[in-house]
């Protein structure tokens, strides 16, 4: 306990960043040390899912000790492994082997201390970074869960509690921007440099299909605009024309975001929710919370979302989701094991 609070010690692997935080009662937030291999995995143009791992490996006790050391900081008071409470670790889904090396060093701490162990899904994770940020915010609400892995509209009725009313069929939303900026020659990731040099161009200077599927599908699919926008840049080049990349990066960005704004706000007005929450890397688009904020706003709707440091993968959004499934009784043993492709 740190101040008469529970206090959770979390770790997160599942992709490129290896994240530890100390989290007291779920919503008060004492370190969230972050290491970021985004700028090895560059060079790559993507996640390179070995050399992940390795990094996990190299990284993942330093930014550990590092948490807990930043949390003794902000406390006033020392802040080790006996003043802990409960370990917090996603367990999935994610690449196997980065999601190995958080899971293994959680349990070696379970082990050799005796505190209980708790295994969080990593999208359950990104959806609790709103509790941090919004102390009023409870559920039920509608969630948009849009990241590199997911784009999820989950219905959440408790704090452990939700349905999966519609997702991807194929990409992504994070993975079709980060393909359409390599088409484009943006760099990795793709999402911010979209984010930012559309904000340059016309949304309406290319007509990119969108892709609603069946009627009342609250399903999406965003394959058939990767090649759109592939097949466009491809067919302008050869008739000898030059692209504004601003424009087609406005335009992909708009057909993507209109499906996306029309699908989340139509569920959360069927449902009955009053509440909207954004959560996952792509949350933090801007254009996207402008379209979601002028359409809450003309429904009654309100709308939240993390701080983009909170976006993006972290572990203080796995200590916060750990502390309501802890408080619920689920706690796991040492035979948790990674499950790369884990349902919601
Ligand atoms: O949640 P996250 O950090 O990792 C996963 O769990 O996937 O999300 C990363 C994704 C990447 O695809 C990245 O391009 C995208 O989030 N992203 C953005 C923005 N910032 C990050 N996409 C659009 N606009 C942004 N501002
Ligand atoms: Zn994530």
């Amino acid at each position: 306990m740190i101040d008469g609070k529970f206090a959770i010690l979390a770790i997160e692997s599942s992709c490129d960043e290896t994240a530890a935080a100390v989290v007291l009662d779920g919503r008060d937030v004492r370190s969230n040390v972050i290491s970021s291999q985004i700028d090895i995995h560059k060079a790559y143009g993507g996640v390179v899912p070995e050399i992940a791992s390795r990094h996990h490996l190299d990284n993942v006790n330093w930014v550990v000790e590092q948490a807990l050391s930043e949390a003794a900081e902000k406390s006033g008071c020392p802040v080790t492994m006996d003043e802990i409470d409960a370990i917090g670790v996603t367990y999935g889904p994610g690449l196997v082997g980065a999601l190995l090396i958080g899971l293994a060093t959680a349990k070696a701490y379970a082990l050799a201390t005796g505190k209980p162990l708790v295994g969080v899904h990593h999208i359950q994770g990104h959806i609790c970074a709103n509790y941090i940020e919004h102390e009023e915010l409870e559920p039920p609400f509608m969630a948009l869960v849009i990241s590199g892995g997911h784009t999820n509209i989950v219905e959440v009725t408790d704090y452990n509690e939700c349905h999966v009313l519609g997702g991807t069929r194929d990409d992504a939303a994070g993975e079709a921007y980060d393909k359409v900026a390599r088409v484009l020659g943006l760099g990795y990731p793709g999402g911010p440099l979209i984010d930012k040099i559309a904000r340059e161009g016309n949304p309406e200077a290319v007509e990119f299909k969108r892709v609603f599927l069946e009627k009342d599908s609250l399903d999406f699919s965003f394959s058939g605009i990767k090649t759109g926008v592939l097949n466009y840049v491809n067919s302008e080049r050869q008739a000898g024309r030059e692209i504004s990349v601003p424009d087609v990066a406005a335009s992909f960005q708009q057909a993507v975001l209109d499906v996306i704004v029309a699908k989340t706000v139509g569920a959360a007005l069927d449902m009955k929710k009053d509440k909207i929450v954004m959560a996952g890397g792509v949350a933090a688009n801007s254009r996207l919370r402008e379209m979601l904020a002028a359409e809450c706003e003309k429904h009654g709707l309100k709308l939240y979302h993390p701080s983009p440091i909170l976006c993006t993968d972290n572990a203080a959004m796995i200590g916060c989701a750990a502390y309501y499934k802890y408080k619920a009784g689920g706690i796991d043993d040492l035979t948790l094991d990674a499950i790369p492709n884990l349902p919601l």
